[in-house]
């Protein structure tokens, strides 16, 4: 475990893969560093927790995939669930704003983890992240059931009651199993002698996970599950550390706000704190009657804005998943609210359900195209406490090597109702004057010859909103975690097969060697392709090493100016997947790339 202000290899690493296909998260994280993706801030001061740098690839990496996201949102023509087109635009609004939006869209007294200390360690960690190794109660049989009702008839609250034999911190119940499964550290520190995992075969649908253990007093089986927060509030004392394997070193869950703060002007005082955005969708919201009167759209439309956002997260982890600064990519679909819905035209539900689609075709349109990619309709008890129930939340996930067998979020689509825009209206003094008022309703309702008040309360509103909000950080994570390939026949082992429009350099141009006129043509052609593409000339090394540096830099084509091409003006190009070569009209690269990349 890190200390708060510094990452330790053995935190951002702790993603061993276990054995069956899962890709090791040490190895993905190990070729991000070596080949310049991405970095740890301030790596030379030993690193800062919750942050991350991006190199050069990295860089073009994650600007590939929030252009093609803005590409397809903001410029692109879409067509909404009726097949009429649909109008979004773009914003850039600020990091900091007047603390009052804060107050007013909840998250002021609202945006809280909660978060325990262990007293002895002084480490601390999201009480939600306690992951519990429990005595296994093999509750498959009825009678077996009955045993354990009897055993716990005298417990007031049975659920919570029952305390883990040991705990570990960790995300999801897969990493505590990666965990306990590859470091050999953590089991000594919480007392584990022996550990085999092994999947709970009684019942594929429970995620929870069995393993044989040793404790030290013999083998016997354990469940593993997350540890309720309301076992921890009861039971804190007796709740085993995870640090130590002790009981009484726990302090009791406490909120902790998650937005950072800061402090506008000379003086550090109440009057002049302000907090770094925790979301972007919050400056939409403050700006929806701006956009409305500075254009030309009306409701049903969108505004798309991507940026910053920070959240002091109280265990940031697995690499760039959970970070303390990442960038959210984030729309807002105003949609007019049931009653104000015309005959024929989409519902609020018909919304959702175009967003939630169109945006899980967009991962797998970017390369996220297998079942790695997942869409999760939350259950009624997850809805956060704007989501509109009924009308439905959903998150993409995708199965991030440190999550497997489990998911991870890469974006949430969820219909707020209209949650957000009445609260700032009500907060800002101005209430039901800052309704929306629907002109094309009016006309149409008097057309109807409905009633003076039925026509001024049906054509004002506020409307409702669906949210499609994606991380950047966490998009581009995923695409490393995909493109990762190793092969053991290729001379780098290893190659990033991104899809062509995401990869970061589209291809490679080398002279065979570094004589006659070989380098000439090679950067004639490197210059000519640069105007349209990143592209990489490299004279430097052996071809087959070049190839190498270009399989791990996920670089789709490769093309080689050699001998021949001074005679006959063709070159070789190589693919990436398929490592086969062939030969083109070096008048003709330019297309050939143009066919394949756009
Ligand atoms: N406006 C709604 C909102 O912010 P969220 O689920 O808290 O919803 C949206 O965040 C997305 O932002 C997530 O799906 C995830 O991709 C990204 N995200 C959230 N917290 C993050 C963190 N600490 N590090 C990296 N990405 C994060």
């Amino acid at each position: 475990m890190s200390t708060p202000e510094q990452t330790t290899a053995g935190n951002q690493n702790a993603n061993t893969a276990k054995s069956g296909g899962v890709k090791s998260m040490d190895e993905i994280v190990a070729l991000c560093r070596r080949r310049g993706f991405i970095f740890q801030s301030s790596e030379i001061y030993g690193g800062i927790n919750g942050f991350w740098d991006y190199g050069p690839l990295g860089a073009q990496l994650k600007r590939n995939l929030k252009e093609a996201w803005w590409q397809d949102i903001v410029q692109q023509e879409l067509s909404g669930p009726d097949g009429k087109p649909v109008d979004i635009v773009g914003l850039d609004s600020t990091i900091i704003m007047n603390p009052k939006v804060w107050v007013a869209s909840g998250h002021a007294a609202g945006f809280n983890d909660p978060m325990v200390d262990d007293k002895e360690t002084k480490q601390r960690f999201r009480a939600d992240h306690l992951i519990g190794l429990y005595q296994a109660y093999n509750v498959h049989t009825a009678r077996e059931r009955e045993l354990l009702d009897q055993a716990t008839s005298h417990i007031a609250d049975p659920m919570n009651s029952i305390l883990p034999l040991r705990t570990l911190v960790a995300s999801s119940i897969g990493e505590a199993v990666d965990l306990l499964f590859s470091d050999k550290k953590l089991r000594q520190s919480i007392g584990i002698r022996k550990f085999v995992p092994s999947s709970n075969a009684a019942d594929p649908d429970d995620d929870t996970t069995a393993a044989l253990v040793d404790f030290g007093s013999g083998e016997q089986y354990v469940t593993i599950d997350t540890v309720p927060v309301r076992t921890l509030e009861l039971h804190y004392e007796s709740v085993v550390s995870p640090f130590t394997g002790k009981t009484g070193t726990l302090t009791k869950p406490r909120q902790f706000n998650l937005m950072f703060e800061t402090f506008i002007g000379a003086l550090q005082d109440e009057d002049s704190k302000a907090w770094l955005r925790p979301e972007t969708a919050q400056g939409i919201f403050v700006n929806f009657w701006n956009v409305i009167d500075s254009t030309r759209v009306r409701v049903p439309f969108g505004i798309a804005q991507q940026g910053k956002a920070f959240r002091n997260e109280v265990t940031p982890r697995n690499f760039t998943f959970r970070s303390r600064e990442f960038e959210q990519m984030e729309i807002e679909f105003f949609i007019p609210p049931l009653e104000a819905c015309r005959a024929g035209e989409p519902t609020p539900t018909d919304w959702y359900k175009f967003w939630r689609d169109l945006r899980f075709r967009w991962w797998q349109s970017i390369g996220l195209a297998g079942d790695n990619l997942q869409l999760r309709e939350h259950e009624k008890d997850e809805l956060a406490h704007y989501a509109k129930e009924g009308a439905g939340t959903s998150d993409i996930e995708y199965r991030f090597p440190f999550t497997a067998p489990g998911f991870g979020e890469l974006e949430g689509v969820a219909h707020r109702a209209d949650f957000d825009l009445k609260a700032h209206a009500s907060a800002c003094g101005k209430g039901d004057k800052m309704k929306y008022f629907d002109q094309d309703l009016q006309v149409e309702l008097q057309g109807a010859g409905k009633s003076k008040e039925e026509i001024q309360q049906k054509s004002r509103y506020f409307p409702h909103v669906i949210e499609p909000s994606a991380g950047a950080d966490r998009g581009t994570l995923a695409l490393l975690c995909e493109a990762y390939t190793p092969d053991e026949s290729r001379a780098s082992k290893v190659y990033m097969k991104f899809h062509p429009r995401m990869a970061p350099v589209k291809a490679g141009i080398f002279p065979l060697v570094n004589k006659d006129a070989m380098p000439e043509t090679a950067e004639r052609l490197y210059k000519q392709l640069r105007k349209k593409w990143v592209v990489e000339y490299d004279p430097k090394q052996t071809i087959g090493k070049r190839y190498a540096r270009m399989d791990e830099a996920g670089t789709p084509y490769c093309f080689t100016i050699d001998g021949d091409t001074l005679t006959n003006q063709t070159v070789t190009v190589r693919d990436r997947d398929s490592q086969t070569q062939e030969r083109i009209a070096i008048d003709q690269v330019e297309a050939y790339l143009t066919r394949r990349l756009g």
